[in-house]
Protein backbone atom coordinates (compact mmCIF):
# COMPACT_ATOMS: atom_id res chain seq x y z
CA UNK A 1 0.00 0.00 0.00
CA UNK A 2 1.84 3.37 -1.08
CA UNK A 3 -0.78 5.40 -2.26
CA UNK A 4 -2.39 7.99 -0.11
CA UNK A 5 -5.73 8.85 -0.05
CA UNK A 6 -7.20 11.85 2.30
CA UNK A 7 -9.11 9.91 5.51
CA UNK A 8 -12.75 9.38 4.76
CA UNK A 9 -11.72 9.87 0.56
CA UNK A 10 -11.36 13.83 0.22
CA UNK A 11 -10.00 16.89 1.61
CA UNK A 12 -12.29 19.44 2.70
CA UNK A 13 -11.79 22.66 2.20
CA UNK A 14 -14.04 25.45 4.06
CA UNK A 15 -11.76 28.60 3.53
CA UNK A 16 -13.89 30.81 1.67
CA UNK A 17 -11.60 32.48 -1.31
CA UNK A 18 -14.02 33.83 -3.69
CA UNK A 19 -13.74 37.80 -2.74
CA UNK A 20 -17.36 38.45 -3.44
CA UNK A 21 -18.62 35.50 -1.53
CA UNK A 22 -16.66 36.52 1.47
CA UNK A 23 -17.41 40.19 1.51
CA UNK A 24 -21.18 39.29 1.53
CA UNK A 25 -20.82 36.35 4.57
CA UNK A 26 -18.23 39.12 6.34
CA UNK A 27 -21.43 41.44 6.18
CA UNK A 28 -23.71 39.29 7.36
CA UNK A 29 -21.43 38.80 10.36
CA UNK A 30 -22.67 42.77 11.44
CA UNK A 31 -25.97 40.71 12.40
CA UNK A 32 -24.84 37.64 14.54
CA UNK A 33 -23.97 36.85 17.79
CA UNK A 34 -19.59 37.07 18.33
CA UNK A 35 -17.75 34.47 20.03
CA UNK A 36 -14.57 34.88 20.91
CA UNK A 37 -11.82 32.13 20.74
CA UNK A 38 -8.73 30.98 22.37
CA UNK A 39 -5.60 30.23 20.69
CA UNK A 40 -6.18 26.81 20.81
CA UNK A 41 -9.37 27.00 19.08
CA UNK A 42 -7.74 29.78 16.42
CA UNK A 43 -5.51 26.56 15.44
CA UNK A 44 -8.58 24.09 15.23
CA UNK A 45 -10.00 26.55 12.93
CA UNK A 46 -7.33 27.05 10.48
CA UNK A 47 -6.49 22.99 10.44
CA UNK A 48 -10.46 22.51 9.51
CA UNK A 49 -10.36 25.09 6.80
CA UNK A 50 -7.38 23.96 4.94
CA UNK A 51 -8.44 20.29 5.00
CA UNK A 52 -5.40 19.28 7.76
CA UNK A 53 -8.62 17.45 9.68
CA UNK A 54 -10.45 16.28 6.80
CA UNK A 55 -13.51 14.81 7.13
CA UNK A 56 -14.12 17.16 9.98
CA UNK A 57 -15.91 20.39 8.74
CA UNK A 58 -16.41 21.77 11.88
CA UNK A 59 -17.16 21.51 15.54
CA UNK A 60 -18.75 18.45 16.47
CA UNK A 61 -21.65 17.59 17.35
CA UNK A 62 -22.53 15.92 20.13
CA UNK A 63 -23.25 11.90 18.10
CA UNK A 64 -19.71 12.51 16.63
CA UNK A 65 -18.29 13.92 19.95
CA UNK A 66 -19.70 10.96 21.91
CA UNK A 67 -18.83 8.54 19.52
CA UNK A 68 -15.50 9.43 19.49
CA UNK A 69 -14.66 9.98 23.33
CA UNK A 70 -15.90 6.34 23.96
CA UNK A 71 -15.14 4.55 20.51
CA UNK A 72 -12.35 6.87 18.63
CA UNK A 73 -14.74 6.95 16.02
CA UNK A 74 -16.69 9.24 14.09
CA UNK A 75 -20.17 8.50 14.25
CA UNK A 76 -19.96 7.48 10.56
CA UNK A 77 -17.32 4.46 11.93
CA UNK A 78 -14.43 6.30 10.56
CA UNK A 79 -11.33 6.94 12.53
CA UNK A 80 -11.17 9.97 14.75
CA UNK A 81 -9.53 10.01 18.39
CA UNK A 82 -9.51 13.30 19.54
CA UNK A 83 -12.66 15.40 20.29
CA UNK A 84 -12.68 18.70 17.85
CA UNK A 85 -15.13 20.97 19.98
CA UNK A 86 -15.97 24.82 20.32
CA UNK A 87 -16.70 25.99 24.26
CA UNK A 88 -19.51 28.66 24.69
CA UNK A 89 -21.08 29.63 28.10
CA UNK A 90 -24.54 29.28 29.44
CA UNK A 91 -25.49 32.83 28.46
CA UNK A 92 -24.05 32.98 24.95
CA UNK A 93 -25.42 29.24 24.23
CA UNK A 94 -29.15 31.37 25.17
CA UNK A 95 -28.34 34.02 22.78
CA UNK A 96 -27.92 31.67 19.60
CA UNK A 97 -30.73 29.23 18.78
CA UNK A 98 -30.04 26.40 16.35
CA UNK A 99 -30.43 26.82 12.81
CA UNK A 100 -28.33 30.92 13.96
CA UNK A 101 -24.86 31.43 12.25
CA UNK A 102 -22.36 32.83 14.47
CA UNK A 103 -18.94 34.73 13.92
CA UNK A 104 -15.78 33.45 15.55
CA UNK A 105 -13.72 36.01 16.78
CA UNK A 106 -10.05 36.70 17.78
CA UNK A 107 -8.92 38.58 20.74
CA UNK A 108 -8.60 41.57 19.21
CA UNK A 109 -12.01 41.79 16.86
CA UNK A 110 -10.87 40.11 14.05
CA UNK A 111 -14.07 37.54 12.14
CA UNK A 112 -12.19 34.35 11.00
CA UNK A 113 -15.10 32.68 10.55
CA UNK A 114 -19.03 31.40 10.63
CA UNK A 115 -20.22 29.04 12.45
CA UNK A 116 -23.67 27.34 11.92
CA UNK A 117 -25.55 26.09 14.92
CA UNK A 118 -26.36 23.03 14.78
CA UNK A 119 -26.06 21.40 18.23
CA UNK A 120 -25.52 22.68 21.74
CA UNK A 121 -24.78 20.08 24.28
CA UNK A 122 -23.27 19.98 28.00
CA UNK A 123 -20.72 17.56 27.62
CA UNK A 124 -19.26 14.77 30.72
CA UNK A 125 -15.79 16.31 30.72
CA UNK A 126 -15.00 13.84 33.14
CA UNK A 127 -15.67 11.25 30.86
CA UNK A 128 -13.92 13.58 28.64
CA UNK A 129 -11.15 13.35 30.25
CA UNK A 130 -10.81 10.16 31.58
CA UNK A 131 -11.46 8.61 27.85
CA UNK A 132 -8.83 10.98 25.96
CA UNK A 133 -6.03 11.65 28.37
CA UNK A 134 -6.50 8.59 31.10
CA UNK A 135 -6.58 11.24 33.52
CA UNK A 136 -8.97 13.49 35.46
CA UNK A 137 -5.92 15.34 36.71
CA UNK A 138 -6.01 18.93 36.37
CA UNK A 139 -2.03 19.41 36.39
CA UNK A 140 -2.53 16.99 33.17
CA UNK A 141 -2.63 20.39 30.49
CA UNK A 142 -4.94 18.60 28.08
CA UNK A 143 -7.80 18.27 30.67
CA UNK A 144 -6.76 21.43 32.69
CA UNK A 145 -8.29 23.01 29.20
CA UNK A 146 -11.22 20.82 29.31
CA UNK A 147 -11.65 21.62 32.80
CA UNK A 148 -10.86 25.10 32.61
CA UNK A 149 -13.23 26.00 29.13
CA UNK A 150 -16.78 26.95 29.44
CA UNK A 151 -19.80 24.09 30.03
CA UNK A 152 -21.68 24.21 26.74
CA UNK A 153 -20.23 22.92 23.18
CA UNK A 154 -21.76 24.51 20.14
CA UNK A 155 -21.48 21.93 17.00
CA UNK A 156 -22.26 22.55 13.31
CA UNK A 157 -20.13 23.27 9.95
CA UNK A 158 -17.91 26.67 9.85
CA UNK A 159 -16.83 28.58 6.68
CA UNK A 160 -13.35 30.24 7.39
CA UNK A 161 -13.72 34.03 6.41
CA UNK A 162 -9.72 34.69 7.20
CA UNK A 163 -7.99 32.56 5.02
CA UNK A 164 -4.68 30.94 6.83
CA UNK A 165 -1.33 31.70 5.82
CA UNK A 166 0.71 30.18 8.51
CA UNK A 167 1.66 33.97 9.80
CA UNK A 168 4.87 34.26 10.96
CA UNK A 169 5.94 30.39 9.22
CA UNK A 170 3.99 31.59 5.91
CA UNK A 171 6.92 30.50 3.48
CA UNK A 172 6.46 26.95 5.59
CA UNK A 173 2.84 26.53 5.39
CA UNK A 174 1.06 24.28 2.97
CA UNK A 175 -2.55 22.87 2.72
CA UNK A 176 -2.65 19.35 2.33
CA UNK A 177 -3.71 19.67 -1.10
CA UNK A 178 -0.36 21.70 -1.50
CA UNK A 179 1.92 19.28 0.19
CA UNK A 180 0.58 16.61 -1.90
CA UNK A 181 1.59 18.51 -5.13
CA UNK A 182 4.94 19.01 -3.82
CA UNK A 183 5.36 15.28 -3.23
CA UNK A 184 3.77 14.54 -6.72
CA UNK A 185 6.32 17.08 -7.93
CA UNK A 186 9.33 15.93 -6.45
CA UNK A 187 8.79 12.17 -7.45
CA UNK A 188 7.99 10.50 -4.09
CA UNK A 189 5.88 8.19 -3.71
CA UNK A 190 6.01 7.45 -0.30
CA UNK A 191 6.98 9.76 2.08
CA UNK A 192 7.36 9.59 6.00
CA UNK A 193 5.78 12.19 7.92
CA UNK A 194 7.30 13.39 11.02
CA UNK A 195 5.24 14.82 14.28
CA UNK A 196 7.22 16.78 16.34
CA UNK A 197 7.01 19.92 19.36
CA UNK A 198 10.39 19.91 20.14
CA UNK A 199 13.55 20.35 18.27
CA UNK A 200 15.12 18.00 16.40
CA UNK A 201 17.85 16.17 18.65
CA UNK A 202 19.98 13.11 17.43
CA UNK A 203 17.43 10.50 18.37
CA UNK A 204 14.72 12.00 16.06
CA UNK A 205 17.68 12.65 13.27
CA UNK A 206 18.04 8.95 13.58
CA UNK A 207 14.69 7.63 13.58
CA UNK A 208 13.88 9.96 10.41
CA UNK A 209 16.71 8.82 8.54
CA UNK A 210 16.47 5.29 9.45
CA UNK A 211 12.68 5.71 8.28
CA UNK A 212 14.80 7.67 4.94
CA UNK A 213 16.33 4.86 4.12
CA UNK A 214 13.35 2.47 2.91
CA UNK A 215 11.02 5.82 2.04
CA UNK A 216 11.95 8.32 -1.03
CA UNK A 217 10.84 11.45 0.86
CA UNK A 218 10.67 12.84 4.61
CA UNK A 219 8.21 15.32 5.17
CA UNK A 220 9.23 16.70 8.75
CA UNK A 221 6.19 18.26 9.95
CA UNK A 222 6.50 19.83 13.78
CA UNK A 223 3.41 21.28 15.16
CA UNK A 224 3.36 25.08 15.74
CA UNK A 225 0.14 26.27 17.51
CA UNK A 226 -0.63 26.68 20.79
CA UNK A 227 2.20 24.49 23.35
CA UNK A 228 2.55 24.54 27.17
CA UNK A 229 4.63 27.35 28.42
CA UNK A 230 7.94 25.32 29.44
CA UNK A 231 8.10 23.95 25.34
CA UNK A 232 10.26 25.53 23.32
CA UNK A 233 8.85 28.08 21.26
CA UNK A 234 7.89 27.58 17.52
CA UNK A 235 10.00 30.34 16.19
CA UNK A 236 13.14 29.21 17.47
CA UNK A 237 12.46 25.21 16.65
CA UNK A 238 11.81 26.37 13.07
CA UNK A 239 15.04 28.13 12.77
CA UNK A 240 16.51 25.42 14.13
CA UNK A 241 14.88 22.76 11.91
CA UNK A 242 15.70 25.20 8.92
CA UNK A 243 19.97 25.14 10.22
CA UNK A 244 19.85 21.14 10.96
CA UNK A 245 18.27 20.30 7.51
CA UNK A 246 20.46 22.42 5.82
CA UNK A 247 23.76 20.69 6.97
CA UNK A 248 22.62 17.15 7.66
CA UNK A 249 19.82 16.15 5.23
CA UNK A 250 19.76 15.80 1.58
CA UNK A 251 17.94 18.57 0.36
CA UNK A 252 15.93 16.40 -2.73
CA UNK A 253 14.45 13.98 -0.25
CA UNK A 254 13.79 16.14 2.76
CA UNK A 255 10.93 18.56 3.12
CA UNK A 256 9.84 21.35 5.69
CA UNK A 257 6.12 22.28 6.66
CA UNK A 258 4.55 23.44 9.51
CA UNK A 259 1.52 21.89 11.39
CA UNK A 260 -0.39 24.96 12.44
CA UNK A 261 -2.63 22.57 14.91
CA UNK A 262 -2.48 22.90 18.88
CA UNK A 263 -0.94 20.84 21.17
CA UNK A 264 -2.90 17.92 22.83
CA UNK A 265 -0.40 16.17 25.24
CA UNK A 266 -3.33 13.11 24.39
CA UNK A 267 -0.33 10.33 23.82
CA UNK A 268 -1.86 7.21 22.24
CA UNK A 269 -5.10 8.90 20.97
CA UNK A 270 -3.34 11.51 20.24
CA UNK A 271 -1.07 9.73 17.97
CA UNK A 272 -3.24 8.24 15.92
CA UNK A 273 -5.06 11.70 15.04
CA UNK A 274 -1.52 13.11 14.42
CA UNK A 275 -1.43 10.01 12.34
CA UNK A 276 -4.88 10.49 10.20
CA UNK A 277 -3.53 14.34 9.44
CA UNK A 278 -0.45 13.17 8.14
CA UNK A 279 -2.28 10.98 6.02
CA UNK A 280 -4.34 14.31 4.79
CA UNK A 281 -1.44 15.92 3.92
CA UNK A 282 -0.16 12.52 2.01
CA UNK A 283 1.95 10.99 4.04
CA UNK A 284 2.21 7.20 3.37
CA UNK A 285 3.94 6.11 6.28
CA UNK A 286 4.19 7.92 10.02
CA UNK A 287 6.33 7.38 12.52
CA UNK A 288 5.40 6.84 16.27
CA UNK A 289 8.46 6.63 18.96
CA UNK A 290 8.59 6.53 22.54
CA UNK A 291 6.01 8.32 24.21
CA UNK A 292 4.57 10.13 21.33
CA UNK A 293 2.68 13.50 22.69
CA UNK A 294 3.25 12.44 25.83
CA UNK A 295 3.71 14.65 29.22
CA UNK A 296 4.54 14.16 32.57
CA UNK A 297 4.10 9.69 33.34
CA UNK A 298 1.07 9.58 32.25
CA UNK A 299 1.41 6.85 29.61
CA UNK A 300 3.28 4.36 28.89
CA UNK A 301 6.44 4.70 26.75
CA UNK A 302 5.13 2.58 23.49
CA UNK A 303 0.89 3.35 24.80
CA UNK A 304 0.93 5.62 21.77
CA UNK A 305 2.17 2.40 19.44
CA UNK A 306 0.09 0.05 20.96
CA UNK A 307 -3.14 1.73 20.15
CA UNK A 308 -2.78 1.02 16.57
CA UNK A 309 -3.35 -2.61 17.22
CA UNK A 310 -7.20 -1.42 17.71
CA UNK A 311 -7.28 -0.57 13.74
CA UNK A 312 -6.96 -2.33 10.49
CA UNK A 313 -4.42 -1.77 8.37
CA UNK A 314 -6.82 -0.61 5.74
CA UNK A 315 -8.82 1.57 7.63
CA UNK A 316 -5.65 3.00 8.78
CA UNK A 317 -4.43 4.18 5.15
CA UNK A 318 -1.20 4.94 6.33
CA UNK A 319 1.66 2.77 7.33
CA UNK A 320 3.27 3.27 10.94
CA UNK A 321 6.71 2.96 11.53
CA UNK A 322 6.95 2.61 15.00
CA UNK A 323 10.98 3.41 17.44
CA UNK A 324 12.39 2.08 20.36
CA UNK A 325 13.94 4.40 22.61
CA UNK A 326 17.02 5.42 20.68
CA UNK A 327 20.33 7.09 22.09
CA UNK A 328 23.96 7.44 21.32
CA UNK A 329 26.51 4.82 22.74
CA UNK A 330 29.74 5.57 23.19
CA UNK A 331 30.79 1.91 22.88
CA UNK A 332 28.93 1.14 19.66
CA UNK A 333 29.91 4.79 18.69
CA UNK A 334 26.85 4.68 17.06
CA UNK A 335 23.14 5.84 17.03
CA UNK A 336 21.07 2.93 18.56
CA UNK A 337 18.31 1.51 20.20
CA UNK A 338 17.98 -1.37 22.94
CA UNK A 339 16.85 -3.70 19.31
CA UNK A 340 21.02 -2.76 18.14
CA UNK A 341 22.98 -1.85 21.03
CA UNK A 342 23.91 -4.54 23.64
CA UNK A 343 25.64 -1.90 26.32
CA UNK A 344 24.06 -0.57 29.56
CA UNK A 345 22.94 2.42 30.19
CA UNK A 346 26.31 3.99 31.44
CA UNK A 347 27.75 3.80 27.59
CA UNK A 348 24.59 6.02 26.35
CA UNK A 349 24.42 9.78 25.95
CA UNK A 350 20.82 9.84 27.82
CA UNK A 351 19.15 13.35 28.65
CA UNK A 352 15.58 13.74 30.18
CA UNK A 353 13.99 16.62 27.99
CA UNK A 354 13.85 18.77 31.65
CA UNK A 355 17.52 18.18 31.69
CA UNK A 356 18.22 19.80 28.42
CA UNK A 357 15.82 22.21 28.55
CA UNK A 358 17.44 23.86 31.84
CA UNK A 359 20.83 23.45 30.25
CA UNK A 360 19.66 25.38 27.21
CA UNK A 361 18.40 28.22 29.21
CA UNK A 362 21.50 28.29 31.27
CA UNK A 363 23.48 28.72 28.08
CA UNK A 364 25.42 24.71 28.33
CA UNK A 365 25.50 23.12 25.43
CA UNK A 366 24.26 19.20 25.28
CA UNK A 367 27.03 16.92 23.81
CA UNK A 368 27.18 16.72 19.97
CA UNK A 369 26.01 12.89 20.78
CA UNK A 370 22.81 14.38 21.77
CA UNK A 371 22.40 16.87 19.47
CA UNK A 372 23.90 18.63 16.63
CA UNK A 373 25.89 22.14 17.39
CA UNK A 374 24.36 24.07 14.80
CA UNK A 375 20.70 23.44 16.27
CA UNK A 376 21.67 23.95 19.70
CA UNK A 377 23.41 27.15 19.05
CA UNK A 378 20.23 28.46 17.25
CA UNK A 379 18.25 27.16 20.48
CA UNK A 380 20.55 28.73 23.18
CA UNK A 381 20.80 32.02 21.38
CA UNK A 382 17.08 31.99 20.43
CA UNK A 383 16.14 31.24 24.17
CA UNK A 384 18.59 33.85 25.36
CA UNK A 385 16.88 36.31 23.23
CA UNK A 386 13.36 35.63 24.58
CA UNK A 387 14.77 36.31 28.56
CA UNK A 388 15.75 39.82 26.73
CA UNK A 389 12.30 40.41 25.52
CA UNK A 390 10.53 39.23 28.50
S1 LIG B 1 5.73 14.96 20.36
O1 LIG B 1 5.08 15.76 19.42
O2 LIG B 1 5.58 13.51 20.12
O3 LIG B 1 5.34 15.30 21.74
P1 LIG B 1 8.63 14.83 20.37
O4 LIG B 1 9.53 15.79 19.69
O5 LIG B 1 8.85 14.56 21.80
O6 LIG B 1 7.21 15.42 20.11
O7 LIG B 1 8.68 13.47 19.57
C1 LIG B 1 8.58 13.41 18.18
C2 LIG B 1 8.60 11.95 17.76
O8 LIG B 1 9.87 11.37 18.06
C3 LIG B 1 7.57 11.09 18.47
O9 LIG B 1 7.09 10.07 17.60
C4 LIG B 1 8.36 10.47 19.61
O10 LIG B 1 7.81 9.24 20.00
C5 LIG B 1 9.72 10.28 18.94
N1 LIG B 1 10.87 10.31 19.87
C6 LIG B 1 11.31 11.35 20.60
N2 LIG B 1 12.44 11.06 21.27
C7 LIG B 1 12.72 9.76 20.96
C8 LIG B 1 13.79 8.86 21.33
N3 LIG B 1 14.79 9.22 22.13
N4 LIG B 1 13.75 7.61 20.81
C9 LIG B 1 12.74 7.22 19.98
N5 LIG B 1 11.74 8.03 19.60
C10 LIG B 1 11.73 9.28 20.07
Amino acid sequence: MTKSVPHGGRLVDQVIEDPVQKDLLLKATNQMVKITVDNATLNDIHCIGIGAFSPINGFMKEEDYLSVVTNMRLKSGLIWSIPITLAITEEQSEKIPLGDSVALQTDDGIIVAVLKVEDKYVPDKQLESINVYKTTEISHPGVKRVIERPNVYVGGEIQVLETPDGEPFQSFFFKPNETREQFRDKGWKTVVGFQTRNPVHRAHEYIQKTALEVVDGLFLNPLVGETKSDDIPADIRMESYQVLLKNYYPSNRSMLGIFPAAMRYAGPREAVYHAMIRKNYGCTHFIVGRDHAGVGNYYGTYEAQEIFSQFTKEELGIELFFFEHSFYCGKCEAMASNKTCPHNDEDRVILSGTKVRRMLADGIMPPSEFSRPEVVKVLINGLKEKHKVL
